[in-house]
């Protein structure tokens, strides 16, 4: 079987599993998000009906069921909180790409492309603050500890990254120290979530938490690799993206750890110009693949990934356990 079709045969063992609740999800989200003003609305629909993969109500929900595999029904909690962390990654997707200036998400035009920066930035507080909201229902101050916590590191990953901005000499402890905070720290919270949702005590949460955290590096560093590598009809926005935003990322900051004075220039051209047009992506392509800059990527996302799978593995086995690592092969192979 070829590369793509294993892994949609795996994607839809996942899926089956968690089908029937990620419907009561999209239903939680549906209901939530239909604000009394117009703007929200629109705005609201424009990105949650655009699809996304919903990795992270996807893991939340395998994690409630895995730590207690005798349950035959998804807690309501767990159902709430996963649509709490979409909310959650939707807002932070609108905020990003106004902080990007980025003119496509999921494969249509982003919110700010459509609406402006001013209303993309109300209209994901806004979702926010509908998260907020449905976690409250809950009652329960563990949980809105983890959620405002998270949020306060996803925002200084912004900010980290926006004092990074256009620079050469990111080292590999910024990068990693920047990914912790923007996407890592997202798909921690997810499982620990997931897992005191399903009824597990602190410790299992947090190793559940550990899995899930090595999981998201890997995440980001594909994500980082695909910019690269895939092609904007597959990834839903486009590539060679993040050099022209003025980031370096992984395989750029690999390769230029060995780059000749020249080549870095050109690199340097780019950051500056923040546009391809007087140094082609192709150029950069080349120079990247020089030095093997996605392959020594890749690696490095594949020992995180191998570690998720380690502590995976100290759970019982069960069709939900099983899942989980499928998705941790999938985040490694992904081509978008
Ligand atoms: C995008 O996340 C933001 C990153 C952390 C790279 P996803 O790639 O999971 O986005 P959707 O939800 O599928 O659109
Ligand atoms: C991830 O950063 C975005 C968040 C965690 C909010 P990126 O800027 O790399 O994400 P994309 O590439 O825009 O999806
Ligand atoms: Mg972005
Ligand atoms: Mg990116």
């Amino acid at each position: 079987m070829t590369k793509g079709l294993t892994q949609a045969v795996s994607m839809k063992q996942i899926l089956d599993l968690v089908q029937d609740d990620l419907k009561r999800v999209e239903k939680a989200i549906g209901l939530e998000t239909v604000g009394s003003v117009g703007a929200v609305k629109t705005i609201s629909h424009h990105m949650h009906s655009a699809g996304g993969k919903r990795l992270r109500p996807i893991l939340l929900l395998l994690s409630s069921r895995l730590v207690d595999s005798k349950r035959t029904e998804t807690t309501p909690e767990a159902i709430q909180l996963a649509a709490v962390v979409e909310l959650i990654h939707t807002s932070t997707l609108v905020h990003d790409d106004v902080i990007d200036e980025a003119k496509t998400r999921r494969g249509a035009p982003s919110a700010n492309a459509l609406w402006g920066n001013q209303m993309s930035v109300l209209a994901g507080d806004w979702l926010y603050m509908q998260a907020f909201q449905l976690a409250m229902r809950q009652r329960n101050f563990a949980i809105l500890d983890i959620l405002i916590g998270l949020t306060q590191l996803m925002v200084e990953g912004e900010f980290l990254q926006m004092d990074r901005l256009g620079r050469i000499d990111v080292s590999e402890t910024d990068y990693m120290e920047l990914v912790d905070r923007k996407t890592a720290s997202l798909f921690s919270s997810c499982c620990r979530l997931g897992a005191m949702a399903g009824g597990a005590g602190d410790a299992e949460a947090a190793r559940l938490g550990e899995f899930a955290w090595n999981l998201g590096m890997a995440f980001q560093m594909i994500d980082d690799i695909l910019d690269f590598t895939s092609k904007e009809t597959i990834l839903g926005k486009p590539v060679g993206n993040d050099l022209a935003e003025g980031k370096v990322t992984l395989p750029l900051l690999y390769a230029l750890t060995e780059t000749t004075r020249e080549e870095a220039r050109l690199i340097e051209t780019i950051l500056k110009d923040r546009s391809y047009e007087r140094v082609q992506f192709s150029r950069v392509l080349e120079i990247i693949e020089k030095y093997h800059g996605v392959e020594r990527a890749q690696e490095r996302a594949l020992h995180f990934t191998t570690r998720a799978k380690e502590i995976i593995e100290t759970f019982p086995d069960s069709a939900y356990r099983r899942a989980v690592l499928t998705i941790a092969d999938i985040v490694t192979n992904r081509d978008r």
